[in-house]
């Protein structure tokens, strides 16, 4: 949670006041002299610095940002005065170079470390960026220790982001190659799912709904299916009912998808893989869960895949129209589906309409 510190984190920075009295020849700066190197450094860093940029003192106080620093964070996220991992809202990850305390207080690493910080808000996109941090020293005496610190954030969320998409995309191609009789369902669940989320947006009871989780719905929602990937294509492609036999591995496309999807950095992504079967009375699969122990992605991605299923011509059944499609849905509020995000179905009805129409199979 944004406001622990980590009790790691949190003893290590005592740690640092010990390490300060045992290395008492270093003279401690005087607060002017603080002030006037900082002072020093936000022009310099205001001048020459694009890169978001922030100073803290010795004990990881942030005491200024830049402006690239405020553009990325945005005015609500007021740093100045905050510790840095309370600032940040993961965990800050040490990177192959080490731990961050451990680095900044140590010689042998330049009092310097590198590593990956996250940054989560309700309305804005998560900030994942590598971190920088450089060591301030009051004067060019070597063995002295820094007074503060220089911390320079590098924002590589879209670079990541973009990366993930493309792996993924791919791997859905692989799989459309195979389910075959599915054209536009995986882009339309997608706006479904990602248009529903948004109506939940700053409603009490979906806390989990913020601007990562409507991005992050309305790209994964694609993926439910994934696992049938690794379903025999005379299953998949069976006309006629399954056996009984055939039915069970049919259902483990569920399980494949969650091993699949449980790489991919966001859980969410693994929850609607293996839960987007799950039923409201508990008796879907694979696991039965029912009501909120299923979770929020799949029991959305849920309603949406079965809309749009219906909606469909397949070659078992004939396409049923929106208000055919939305009685089914309705007369399974409560059994098949989450009720109340029935009735968020039922709002949106004029939305599943037209995404439909729109992304129309030719
Ligand atoms: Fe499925
Ligand atoms: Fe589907």
């Amino acid at each position: 949670m944004s406001d622990n510190i980590n009790m790691d984190q949190a003893e290590e920075l005592q740690e640092l006041d010990r390490l300060e009295e045992i290395t008492a020849d270093a003279e401690p700066p005087t607060p002017a002299l603080l002030s006037y190197r900082y002072v020093t450094m936000q022009q310099k860093s205001n001048a020459r610095s694009p890169s978001p940029t922030m100073l803290l003192d010795k004990k990881l106080n942030i005491q200024w940002v830049n402006e690239s620093f405020k553009a990325l964070y945005g005015s609500q996220a007021a740093a100045v005065g905050r510790q840095l991992s309370n600032f940040f809202t993961q965990e800050i990850k040490d990177s192959r170079h080490g731990n961050l305390i451990q680095g900044i207080t140590s010689p042998k690493s330049g009092f310097s470390w590198l590593g990956r910080v996250e940054k989560k808000s309700r309305d804005r996109l998560s900030v994942i960026a590598n971190l920088l941090i450089l060591p301030i020293f009051d004067s060019p005496e070597t063995g002295t220790l820094p007074v503060g610190y220089m911390g320079i954030l590098d924002n590589i969320s879209a670079e990541l982001r973009q990366m993930l998409r493309t792996t993924y995309e791919s791997l859905l191609g692989a799989a459309r190659l195979k389910d075959n009789d599915t054209g536009n369902h995986i882009e339309r669940v997608n706006r479904y799912a990602r248009k529903m989320a948004q109506s939940l947006l700053g409603i009490d009871e979906y806390p989990e709904v913020d601007r990562e989780f409507i991005e992050t719905i309305g790209f994964l929602a694609a993926m439910h299916d994934i696992g049938k990937i690794g379903t025999p294509d005379d299953i998949l492609n069976k006309e006629g009912p399954l056996e009984a036999w055939e039915w069970e591995i049919m259902q483990e496309h569920t399980l494949n998808g969650a091993f699949i999807m449980s790489s991919y950095p966001n859980p969410m992504a693994k929850e609607i893989a293996l839960r987007h079967h799950e039923r409201w009375d508990g008796s879907g699969y694979p696991h039965d869960l029912s009501e909120n122990l299923i979770p929020l992605s799949a029991r959305l991605v849920a309603i949406g895949d079965v809309y749009d299923a219906l909606r469909m011509k397949r070659s078992y059944k004939q396409p049923f129209n929106h208000q055919e499609a939305q009685k089914i849905i309705i007369k399974d509020s409560g059994s098949h589906f989450d009720p109340s995000l029935v009735e968020y179905f039922i709002e949106l009805e004029n939305d599943f309409y037209r995404i439909y129409e729109e992304l129309k199979d030719p």
